[in-house]
């Protein structure tokens, strides 16, 4: 069972590479929606925008029953870690497929001059022994919580809005920033890195469309509401309606600049999103979000608003040296 290099891929390896996703999404989080397959093949084609690599393992069947996905943002020997997702059918888990997939990669990170790469997973699932046996480390839990808008207590986005502290305008829009925002808001996403212990790459105009533009090409809506102070951005929130989500949005960033906090502009952003997706998505029934685990005044935030937590998922990280 060999590693195959897939940067090209035909339709049937786009569909037998859907095929694996679906296994592995009933085996591992039956819960969440099932990935569709124009979403499966715009990932593999376009690249969500950045430049990537595909491998895969082949069954007997001369199917795909393992894929590895890694995707490598900005140039070659950017700092900014690379994401690599490996997917072993389950029946196929347990052979050494996704360490020879994880050493594929390593390769990939190596040609490409990268020194760190992260993974998103579940908690509770094969993929934290599987890391944590490459040398990964978590560096960030996250939260999932998700709020059913049919529970919103009557009045409260009313009653959110109402209260909003004097001197401060909200303005909103849908996909890539406004130029006489983009500055605005690529300094409060630095900001939040405050938040984290993790410390990300710092945020500028140009990553701030590169996000957008990624999100557009996926076929999936993004909505940012922010509260300003002058031109300033004091705070902001994003969510997105993922293509074909049935009904089911994502909280993307929310912040407020250190020296606007403690003023409610977090769940004042919150209420107004939640006002103008009841308006312009009928649709979009829930909205899932992912809170950093010690982020307690977002978390207080989410539970006024009657998030409910459904799951752990981590972030981890591995220096490309330490790969095998
Ligand atoms: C995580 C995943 C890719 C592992 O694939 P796999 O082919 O089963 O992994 P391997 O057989 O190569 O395992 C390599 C090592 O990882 C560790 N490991 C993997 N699965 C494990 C499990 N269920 N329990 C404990 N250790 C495990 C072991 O150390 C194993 O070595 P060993 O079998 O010699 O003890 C697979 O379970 C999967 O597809 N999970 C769902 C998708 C996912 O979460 N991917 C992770 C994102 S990178």
């Amino acid at each position: 069972m060999d590693v195959i290099a897939l940067d090209d891929p035909t339709d049937a390896r786009i569909r037998q590479w859907h095929d694996v996703l679906m296994a592995v999404h009933t085996a591992d989080s039956p819960g969440d929606p099932a990935p569709e397959p124009e979403q499966t093949a715009e990932r593999l084609l376009g690249g969500f925008g950045s430049r990537q690599r595909l491998w895969g393992i082949e069954g007997e069947d001369a199917g795909l029953v393992a894929v590895a996905a890694l995707r490598l943002p900005g140039e070659a020997g950017a700092v900014r870690p690379a994401e690599i997702d490996i997917r072993v059918r389950p029946e196929y888990r347990r052979r050494g497929l996704g360490r020879r997939l994880m050493a594929a990669a390593a390769n990939g990170l190596r040609a490409d001059g990268r020194t760190s790469v992260i993974a998103q997973v579940l908690a509770g699932t094969p993929a934290v022994p599987f890391l944590e046996s490459h040398g990964f480390e978590c560096v960030l839990t996250l939260r999932g919580m998700l709020l059913d808008l049919a529970d919103l207590p009557p009045g409260l986005v009313a009653r959110l809005l109402a209260e909003a502290p004097a001197g401060y305008r909200l303005v909103r829009w849908s996909g890539v920033v406004p130029d006489e925002h983009a500055s605005a808001l690529a300094r409060v996403k630095t900001a939040m890195a405050d938040l984290a212990e993790y410390e990300g790459t710092p945020w500028d105009a140009d990553r701030v469309r590169e996000m957008a533009e990624l999100v557009a090409k996926r076929g999936d809506d993004l909505y940012t509401v922010a509260v300003l102070d002058g031109d300033a951005i004091a705070g902001f929130t994003e969510v997105v309606v993922p293509l074909g989500a049935a009904g089911r949005a994502a909280q993307y960033d929310t912040a407020v600049a250190p020296e606007h906090r403690g003023r409610r502009l977090g769940i004042l952003v919150k209420a107004a999103m939640l006002r103008w997706l009841a308006e312009e998505r009928p649709d979009v029934r829930e909205i899932e979000t992912d809170n950093v685990g010690d982020n307690t005044p977002m978390l207080a935030v989410n539970e006024e608003l009657g998030f409910r937590v459904e799951r752990e998922s981590r972030e981890y990280q591995a220096a490309v040296s330490a790969l095998p």
